[in-house]
């Protein structure tokens, strides 16, 4: 039997023209590109036809069903853009409503204090040293003077680790014995940034986990007197260049002698406040002049060389710059707190 292709063909297109959903669509699909379909059916007997005529039939049938498969593609393209305009227009979105702005990130309050911090030691020739977190006891305690057993430890309760003696470190002071033995005999002025843990109660005023900035300078005749320029000229450049500041003695094994510095309350311009427990002044570092045997186990001939350190909790200065009642808040993720400042 002849079979007219072009007939299908023609049939197929006019109803396509009608189908007007995707749900005609789908039917049309079947009905004439499907396993039934006339063209498919046709094609299906390619094999019953004398040898000499297959190749001119099998030829004009695929014609045929390519043309509906083209055919087929654009009117779904069409049907799919008539549906989304019908969808946009009956639903409740306003294509000509401006863009939802995005929120503009900003840095975390510690961080911009840190950068702070940085750019005033920098600028007195201070550069930065990365040292790790990772420690050994004898790293974070006995080559800063304070051996096995010393009750000083009992300030530095940390978390050990299953390796023997590997522990994070309670302070950043060890990067100092790390950047002594680096350097030694070179002058040293560095700043030393980084995270410390200490295994604690976690309350408003001490997390597990917290950042320091060390500093230290190691040069042939660094005095005391250098010490508290320093710090000093640091605490004008953050707080003010009017605020008045004050050391006090101290003791930390690391260092002889050893002081606190403390600045003027910048809530109340020492007056007395709750933030400053009505004492008029602020507590922000520990410092003092580098002991002798802390200078030797960084291979630093204590009779040659002097030198100074410090360390201070750059959230704690947050906290009080800013007023924030609660060390949490810094790790909590709470975009809340971040988006006050
Ligand atoms: N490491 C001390 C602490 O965590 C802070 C400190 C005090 C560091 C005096 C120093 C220093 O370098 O000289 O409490």
């Amino acid at each position: 039997m002849a079979v007219d292709f072009d007939l299908i063909v023609a049939e197929g297109l006019a109803a396509l023209a009608a189908a007007d959903g995707s749900g005609a669509l789908e039917r049309w699909r079947v009905a004439h590109l499907g396993r039934s379909a006339p063209v498919m059916a046709a094609l299906g007997t390619l094999g019953a036809l004398p040898k000499e005529d297959r190749r001119a039939f099998g030829q004009r049938g695929n014609q045929a069903r390519q043309a509906l498969e083209r055919a087929y593609e654009e009117a779904a393209a069409r049907v799919r853009q008539a549906e989304l305009s019908r969808d946009l227009e009956a639903g409740a979105v306003d294509v000509t409503a401006p863009g939802r702005r995005r929120g503009r990130g900003r840095l975390h309050p510690t961080t911009r204090t840190l950068r702070k911090i940085y750019a005033i030691f920098g600028e007195m020739g201070f550069q930065i040293y990365r040292s790790r977190d990772v420690e050994t006891d004898e790293y974070n305690f006995s080559l800063l003077n304070i051996p096995p057993h010393h009750p000083a430890r009992d300030m530095w309760d940390t978390f050990y680790t299953t390796a023997p003696n590997v522990i994070l470190r309670t302070h950043t002071s060890p990067g100092q014995i790390h950047v002594m033995r680096e350097r030694c005999p070179e002058p040293i002025r560095v700043i030393l940034p980084g995270m410390c843990y200490r295994y604690e109660q976690i309350t408003a005023r001490s997390d597990i986990q917290f950042y320091q900035v060390e500093g230290l300078a190691i040069g042939r005749r660094i005095t005391m007197a250098d010490l508290k320029g320093t710090l000093t000229a640091f605490a004008h450049a953050l707080f003010g260049s009017e605020v008045r500041t004050r050391f006090r003695a101290d003791h930390f094994p690391f260092t002889e002698p050893s002081a606190e510095m403390d600045v003027e309350c910048f809530v109340c311009e020492g007056q007395g406040c709750p933030v400053c427990k009505q004492s008029g002044w602020l507590e922000i570092l520990g410092c003092g002049m580098v002991h002798p045997v802390v200078l030797q186990n960084g291979g630093y001939d204590p009779r040659e060389f002097s030198g100074f350190a410090f360390g201070m909790g750059p959230q704690r200065i947050t906290m009080l710059m800013h007023k924030i009642e609660d060390i949490r808040y810094f790790f909590s993720n709470d975009v809340r707190f971040l988006e006050q400042f």
